[in-house]
């Protein structure tokens, strides 16, 4: 029940707050020539597995992931550099250029994929765990209208890593050099994802993140 109250008003503030700038997918292409070097061409082959695909990806939530690095809300010393210098305008056409892109698939480790796939569809009763579908879609798919994520065919070991920042950003017993993320908050309470990703075990971490590899959409 918590999570659908939650739904409805990320729905309502979205809806009501249409402040986005037009991106131009074509302009976008032009700058994101220095992009490709990690991100590889398009935002589909990233060099490396910690390092995300980003063709395919929903344009609100592109743009607000490049306002969150800026801003320092979202932590992270190599996208704070690379978004320091864009603009509202720069961040709406490089949204609109990934998001143009078509989204590439990646493999399921075997090992894990049958858990993978229970809990992205049913979640975790026992441990109030929502099912990961209900937001991010049953394919992956995301809802950007929102700022879900499309997560189909992500590289697992940056899911995988970015369940562990949220996990981490509701604890202060890790000690230091913990990445946490935390701009998933709108205020002080914890965001969707530190919530689900608190009830979350390691070995459900790698499943599901090997299950979300090998979606695609
Ligand atoms: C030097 C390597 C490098 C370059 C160049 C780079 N990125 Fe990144 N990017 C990363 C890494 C590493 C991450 C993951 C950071 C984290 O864990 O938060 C990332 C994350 C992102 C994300 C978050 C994706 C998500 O799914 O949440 C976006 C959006 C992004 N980059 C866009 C860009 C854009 C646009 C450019 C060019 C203007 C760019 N990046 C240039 C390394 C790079
Ligand atoms: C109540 C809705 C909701 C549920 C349920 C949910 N998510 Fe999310 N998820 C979000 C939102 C919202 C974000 C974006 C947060 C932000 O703005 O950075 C997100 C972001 C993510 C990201 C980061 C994507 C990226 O590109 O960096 C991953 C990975 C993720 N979710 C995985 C999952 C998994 C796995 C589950 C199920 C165990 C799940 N989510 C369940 C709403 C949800």
């Amino acid at each position: 029940m918590k999570f659908f109250k939650l739904f409805v008003l990320m729905a309502a503030a979205v809806v009501a707050n249409p402040t986005l700038a037009a991106g131009d997918a074509e302009a976008g292409e032009a700058k994101a020539a220095p992009c490709a070097a990690c991100h590889g061409p398009g935002g589909s082959k990233p060099i490396a597995g910690n390092y995300p695909k980003l063709a395919g990806q929903g344009e609100a939530y592109l743009v607000k992931q490049l306002q969150d690095y800026k801003s320092g809300k979202r932590e992270n010393a190599i996208m704070a550099g690379q978004a320091a210098n864009l603009s509202e305008q720069d961040m709406a056409d490089l949204g609109a250029y990934y998001a143009s892109q078509e989204a590439q698939s990646g493999q399921a480790d075997p090992e894990w994929v049958e858990q993978g796939a229970k809990l992205y569809r049913g979640g975790d009763a026992a441990n109030g765990l929502p099912a990961c579908s209900g937001c991010h879609g049953p394919a992956g798919q995301g809802i950007d209208g929102a700022k879900y994520p499309h997560l189909a065919g992500q590289n697992a070991q940056y899911v995988e890593d970015q369940l562990k920042a949220f996990r981490a950003a509701g604890r202060n017993d890790l000690g230091d050099n913990v990445i946490k993320r935390t701009n998933d908050t709108d205020g002080d309470a914890p965001g969707m994802m530190q919530t689900v990703a608190a009830k979350m075990s390691d070995s459900q971490i790698k499943a599901v993140a090997s299950y979300i590899a090998g979606l695609s959409k």
